[in-house]
């Protein structure tokens, strides 16, 4: 069965692109079949992560011009180059958003009624990726906030992960998202999770000296957020500078298995094999 995952945050900038094509990249390199979407029609990156044009765009898709099959872009060829190779079975493929800008005033401009429309495009996506691809694994990353697609990406996701980025975590924007707009998804059998990135411990002087108070802060702040949101931390991932200043990031996960972020991705995704 399926496991849709959709990456959120309320502000930008927390790592969901960056944790999200890292995650579905290990899972395919690990034998799982993973279809990855870019929904973040307003600001999309997987094109220029992945520099592959697609036959068509997830935008023609939401608008009912084109299948699944001209949307999918199998990249498993890509990943396979890196170290290790891909176990036997493992695939990745991805769906893109249309950069250009009129494509994205298109989604924008959108009324009520087609945003329902649009709904029922993004379920029958789901549905059709099931059954024409059959994969074990299906990540979407999102743009932040409560555009109305964000939220149509939340609707047909199994598990939400809302993104906070530490240093700049607004407790009452989290609390807001966590209430008014999560509780309607979980009502129906989605479950939600915390995810924290760029947490202290790595780069921090004290923790890497022994020091600990930065993990300690962590642990208060996991519960702090925890106990306001009701919603388990399914993981914290410590900001790495080399990440952060890289020219272009490009599935760590895969160019560097040895780095200490890789092995966060490794552990994320243990989390998401017993809790999702
Ligand atoms: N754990 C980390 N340590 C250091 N840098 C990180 C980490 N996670 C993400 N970054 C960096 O933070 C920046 C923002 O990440 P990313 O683009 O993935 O965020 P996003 O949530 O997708 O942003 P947007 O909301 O604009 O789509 C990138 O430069 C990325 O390389
Ligand atoms: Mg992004």
């Amino acid at each position: 069965m399926a496991k849709c995952i959709a990456f959120h945050s309320y502000k930008g900038g927390t790592g969901k692109t960056t944790i999200a094509s890292n995650c579905a990249a290990l899972l395919a390199k690990r034998g799982s079949k993973v279809a990855l979407l870019d929904l973040d029609v307003y600001a999309p990156s997987l094109y220029t992560y992945f520099e592959k044009e697609p036959k068509k765009w997830l935008n023609d898709y939401l608008q009912g011009d084109a299948d699944v099959e001209e949307v999918m872009t199998d990249v498993t060829q890509t990943i396979q180059g890196y170290a290790g190779g891909v176990a036997d079975g493992g695939k990745l493929w991805i769906g893109m958003c249309n950069v250009k800008k009129e494509e994205i005033y298109k989604m924008e401009s959108n009324t009520m009624e087609g945003s329902k429309s649009q709904l029922r495009r993004f379920i029958l996506l789901r549905e059709q990726l099931i059954s024409n691809y059959e994969p074990d694994y299906i990540i979407i990353d999102t743009s932040p906030g409560i555009r109305y697609w964000s939220i149509n990406a939340l609707a047909v996701a199994d598990a939400l992960f809302l993104t906070l980025k530490m240093g700049e975590i607004d407790i009452d924007g989290t609390n807001r998202l966590a209430a008014e707009i999560y509780s309607s998804l979980t009502k129906y059998g989605a479950r939600s999770f915390l995810l924290l990135n760029r947490v202290a411990g790595y780069c921090v002087p004290d923790f890497a000296a022994g020091g600990g108070r930065a993990a300690e802060g962590n642990h208060d702040i996991e519960g702090l957020l925890t106990g306001k949101t009701g919603m388990e931390v399914i993981s914290s991932i410590p900001c790495y500078c080399d990440i952060q200043f890289s020219r272009k990031e490009f599935l760590t996960v895969l160019t560097q298995p040895a780095h200490p972020f890789t092995k966060q991705v490794e552990k994320l995704i243990d989390a998401v094999q017993i809790k999702v």
